[in-house]
């Protein structure tokens, strides 16, 4: 069931992005080649708790870590290693939080020094889509209307939309209705209201759209291996148009 939130639900969901948006403008200054993405782990968990907040998915259905963070051909919850990140490397970072009662939740995928351009072009179209779709959350739309949004960005520039995986929205439990596919029509289409708020999270591959697990039950790859690219923002539909809460400014 999809709920609107109250004027006051809708403050303590700005503070809960705000503070996600905050630990990932720290998180993204630390990518460098020769830091490891369990360093940016321990960094973020120091970060949220530091701001009196709670890692959200730390122990959500046992995944063991503060932030996912896939690298390359890793679509979506790698979970971070020792390993060290190099040169070339593409890395998505994606943070979850609660604080004092509500969710902030947030994805972000930036380069490793210097990357391909094919990579960077990637990353700049999935960004596109990402925005793109946080302009479809206007009172009258339909939810379609975002998630066809993606699409049609993604295709237009030759790139397929992860099916395995969804966008949500987001109150006081991490994943609430409705679902937001990154393509096609959802069921229900819902039209979209003032109060609804929504975790949009386009994956872009280079390659075919499939994907597989690895054997940690939690790191989802490209089944082709080819490069895929996350980024997430939550946004509030409101009165006066989409107001994108996992923002610092
Ligand atoms: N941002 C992702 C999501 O909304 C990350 C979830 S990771 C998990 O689903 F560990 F919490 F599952
Ligand atoms: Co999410």
């Amino acid at each position: 069931m999809t709920t609107l939130k109250s004027a006051e639900e809708l403050q303590r969901l700005r503070e809960s992005n705000r503070l996600v948006a905050e630990v990932m403008q720290n998180l993204l200054e630390m990518v460098e080649p020769s830091i490891s993405t369990l360093d940016l782990d321990a960094e973020a968990d120091r970060l949220i708790r530091e701001r009196g907040a709670i890692p959200a998915f730390k122990g959500y259905r046992d995944y063991p870590n503060t932030i996912c963070a896939s690298v390359n051909e890793q679509v979506v919850h790698g979970i971070p290693s020792s390993r060290k990140l190099r040169e070339g490397d593409l890395v998505s970072i994606d943070v979850g939080v609660r604080y004092r009662d509500f969710y902030g939740d947030m994805c972000r995928t930036v380069p490793v020094g210097k990357i391909s351009a094919a990579a960077e072009r990637q990353i700049q179209t999935a960004r596109i889509c990402l925005s793109e779709a946080c302009n479809k959350a206007v009172v009258g739309n339909r939810l379609g209307d975002i998630c066809m949004t993606i699409e049609a960005i993604a295709h237009r520039n030759g790139y397929e939309v992860v099916r395995d995986y969804v966008g949500h929205g987001i109150g006081r439990r991490l994943h609430e209705d409705p679902q937001i596919p990154n393509f096609g029509i959802p069921r229900p289409n819902i039209r979209l209201r003032p109060g609804l708020v929504l975790a949009i999270e386009p994956m872009l591959n280079a390659g075919n759209w499939e994907v597989e697990r690895l054997s940690d039950e939690w790191t989802v790859i490209t089944k082709d291996r080819k490069l895929s690219v996350h980024f997430e923002d939550v946004v509030a539909v409101t009165e006066d148009g989409p107001e994108i809460l996992t923002r610092v400014d």
